[in-house]
């Protein structure tokens, strides 16, 4: 998979992808990730990206032409592009199964007050991660591309994201490690048990329980 991602603070993703499984999911070149500023794809002389409201109002607006130069620079047949914005589609772990089928992904990162509507025409999904605003899509665009990234094939072991929270509307159910005993907290029995069968039961119980506590609404789906 390629994935492109269009910001104006480039800097901003020099660290976030160089650890741990994102970084190894680029050495084995599972992923391609670029980082593009569009400042410099702006015909103004003073490479401009943004400007005032028509109709007044407060803040700048990015406008159109750096935002369409630079993604029909990259687009080909089988490019999705994605705009990450508040006013979005809510993200959910079966938009990220989505679109880690795709091939390849351009990213747009708004920022400051907004972007001039017609950006929206370029795009095939517009994306929110949560009813919060953040001051950019930047972060945004982050959290997409980690989680995207960790369900491509060989990234992770599969039978690790089959079990994931939110797969089948169920939380994750809890896992234990070393030592059997932690000031006086117990590991489950049936986990020091070997009966896969009845291992398999408790987990699936656990889920259901945790999901019915936490997050009704997941099971109401
Ligand atoms: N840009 C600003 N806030 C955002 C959000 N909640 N999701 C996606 N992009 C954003």
């Amino acid at each position: 998979m390629k994935i492109d991602i269009l910001t104006l603070f480039p800097e901003m993703f020099e660290t976030i992808f160089s650890h741990s499984i994102i970084k190894r999911a680029i050495t084995e070149k599972k992923v391609e990730i670029e980082i593009h500023n569009f400042r410099d794809y702006s015909k103004d002389p003073h490479h401009k990206v943004d400007d005032t409201p028509y109709g007044g109002g407060c803040g700048m607006v990015l406008t159109c032409q750096p935002i369409f130069d630079c993604v029909e620079s990259l687009k080909t047949k089988d490019s999705k592009v994605i705009l990450l914005t508040p006013d979005g589609l809510p993200y959910k772990q079966k938009v990220a199964y989505e679109l880690s089928k795709e091939k390849h992904l351009i990213l747009i990162c708004g920022h400051y007050e907004g972007f001039d509507d017609r950006i929206r025409t370029l795009c095939d999904y517009e994306i929110s991660i949560g009813d919060y605003v953040l001051t950019g899509g930047e972060l945004a665009s982050m959290v997409l591309t980690d989680s995207i990234v960790r369900l491509l094939p060989g990234v992770i072991e599969e039978e690790s994201h089959k079990n994931d929270s939110f797969n089948n509307n169920l939380l994750d159910y809890p896992t234990y490690t070393k030592p059997s005993v932690f000031r006086g907290m117990e590991v489950p029995s049936v986990l020091l048990s070997g009966d896969h069968k009845k291992i398999e039961e408790y987990r699936k119980e656990e889920s259901i329980k945790k999901t019915q506590k936490r997050r009704p609404d997941l099971l109401e789906k």
